[in-house]
């Protein structure tokens, strides 16, 4: 493990994930890359700009860089100074995929569920998409 990916959307499985991969990076002087994929919504925020009330594009980009910041700094508190920050957008399973490995990334940390609301569910669509198509190590937080 030297160059390692975790995928976080804000959600508290995604905060596990990055404090595993955080301490992973660690323990074996590894590069750490954070990354998320923004353009999902509440139906709040979707209200709100469908009272014209805001930007779309702004709204979007503003909350995937506070996940990215907010991951940043569960990081640093780790000992992780210098992590890499990438935002991508579109699919979340495909766009993790592809930004680990445009990165190079040797293994990949995701939580096994995110902020979606069907408790029921072992696995959330993202972990198990990613974890079936990946070429590299997947490591699953619970
Ligand atoms: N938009 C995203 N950007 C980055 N990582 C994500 C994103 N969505 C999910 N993940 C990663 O995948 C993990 C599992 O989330 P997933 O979305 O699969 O579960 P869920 O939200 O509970 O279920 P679903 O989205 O299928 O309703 C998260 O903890 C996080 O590590
Ligand atoms: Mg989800």
């Amino acid at each position: 493990m030297k160059r390692i990916a975790v995928a976080t959307d804000g959600s508290d499985g995604g905060n596990r994930a990055v404090d595993a991969a955080a301490t992973l990076a660690k323990v074996n002087s590894a590069e750490l890359v954070i990354i998320t994929v923004g353009g999902s919504m509440t139906g709040a925020e979707l209200r709100r700009l469908a009272t014209g009330d805001g930007d779309l594009s702004k709204t979007l980009k503003d909350k995937a860089d506070r996940v990215l910041r907010q991951a940043s700094r569960r990081a640093r508190r780790l000992g992780i100074t210098t992590a890499t920050l990438r935002c991508g957008w579109g699919d979340p399973a495909e766009s993790i995929l592809e930004i680990a490995e445009r990165e190079k990334a040797d293994t990949i940390v995701l939580g096994r569920r995110g902020r979606g609301r069907l408790s029921g569910l072992l696995l959330g669509s993202v972990s198990q998409k990613v974890a079936g198509l990946a070429t590299c190590t997947v490591v699953m937080v619970p």
